[in-house]
């Protein structure tokens, strides 16, 4: 349960860390989408493992066969299944937490529920499975594309260091200019820092990622249970590791007067309707109101640490546990893509269930 997100470019992932694949099928993309496995690929690798000393160490080239629903480049309107194999599994790191739990991660409460659990590289609780979602917003991005949006994140924040950057500043050519993916590069050169210092330590940290959509139209979104904040924060919230989301001015929002953080109305030049500031973030009563989404993702420090930690066994006697295998000091470097990915997904469903609704009526 629970492995299927969209209604109607709707997506299931399926595979553990250390089973034989990852993957997706997508449902409901519509079809002569031109699909590239290439660009696929280049989203997956932003996202893989062992891209720098300051991401975890294991193995893997991520590389994607599409093995189905693609027809000489194109989407042909049926499921389109997506699979990266596992290359580089060492279930030994995980014989002891086959018997004990590791603190804030997933062991303890995935045993309880379903009384079984794949122990080697956390199962289903692995980012491994966020490939499946990489790969799928590489197929909504194309759709996106068509409709003239963009989504782009990156590192706004690793524990209290943090950058103060327009939206409108950042371009995706100075995200990827280092291994952080923080635009800032003085900022991103203290940023690695802190990350090797911690993971030097075998400890662990946080931070926030920070993600803006571009060109959205006005109309995305419902009025009551779909607001499209509440589809992008559920989507957010579904990453590992993520603790809080936030839409335009959020938490920051409570500190300010009504005056001032409304957003004045105003006709630009063409005729359009603006705001002049986005406290809302792009998003009115729950629908996009034309103007760029700002959001913001924050994310724990990485639970599996290389120090020893006090816990228990299966069977509830105290122990103690130490990491081992090779983990993410700091889950933000890879999570960018991962964000980028729901937010492309959340959009393009709704793009095409504005579709489905206003299709009749104009
Ligand atoms: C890109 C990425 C990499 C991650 N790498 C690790 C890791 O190396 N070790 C680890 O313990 N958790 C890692 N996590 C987080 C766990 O998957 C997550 O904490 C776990 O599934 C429990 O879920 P929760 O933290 O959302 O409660 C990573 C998460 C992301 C997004």
């Amino acid at each position: 349960m629970g492995n299927t997100t969209g209604r109607l470019f709707r997506i299931t992932t399926f595979g553990e860390s250390h089973g034989p694949a990852v993957g997706v099928t997508i449902d409901g993309c519509p079809p002569r989408l031109s699909i590239d496995g290439a660009e696929i690929q280049r989203d997956l690798d932003r996202r893989k493992p062992g891209q720098s000393r300051i991401t975890t160490q294991r193995k893997e080239l991520d590389l994607v066969e599409i093995l189905s629903g693609v027809d000489q480049g194109l989407s042909t309107g049926t499921p389109i299944t997506l699979l990266v194999r596992n290359q580089d599994a060492r279930g030994k790191d995980y014989s002891e937490m086959r018997e004990k739990y590791r603190p804030s991660h997933a062991d303890f409460s995935y045993q309880q529920k379903y009384g079984i659990r794949s122990v080697e590289g956390g199962g289903r609780a692995s980012a491994r499975e966020t490939i499946a979602r990489v790969a799928a917003g590489s197929v909504a991005e194309v759709l996106l594309k068509k409709h003239g949006i963009q989504v782009l994140a990156w590192v706004e924040s690793v524990q209290e260091l943090s950058i103060d950057m327009r939206d409108d500043e950042v371009t995706a050519e100075a995200i990827e200019a280092n291994d952080v993916r923080c635009p800032d590069p003085e900022m991103a050169v203290q940023m690695f820092a802190r990350i090797d210092a911690m993971r030097k330590a075998g400890d662990s940290i946080g931070g926030i990622i920070r993600c803006v959509a571009r060109g959205v139209p006005v109309g995305l979104g419902s009025p009551v249970f779909d607001k499209l904040e509440a589809e992008l924060a559920k989507a957010m919230m579904s990453i590992p590791a993520s603790k809080g989301f936030e839409i335009g001015s959020g938490f920051a929002g409570t500190l300010m007067s009504g005056s001032a953080h409304n957003d004045a109305f105003y006709g630009d030049k063409d005729g359009r309707i603006r705001t002049r500031t986005n406290f809302s973030g792009g998003i009115q009563g729950g629908i996009s109101n034309g103007e760029d989404l700002r959001m913001r993702v924050a994310f724990k420090p990485t639970a599996t640490i290389l120090m020893e930690q006090e816990s228990v066994d299966k069977a509830g006697n105290a122990t103690t546990i130490k990491g081992r295998g090779r983990h993410d000091p700091c889950v933000l470097p890879r999570a960018v893509p991962i964000v980028e990915a729901m937010a492309k997904l959340v959009l393009a469903d709704h793009l095409l269930l504005h579709r489905g609704q206003m299709g009749a009526s104009k």
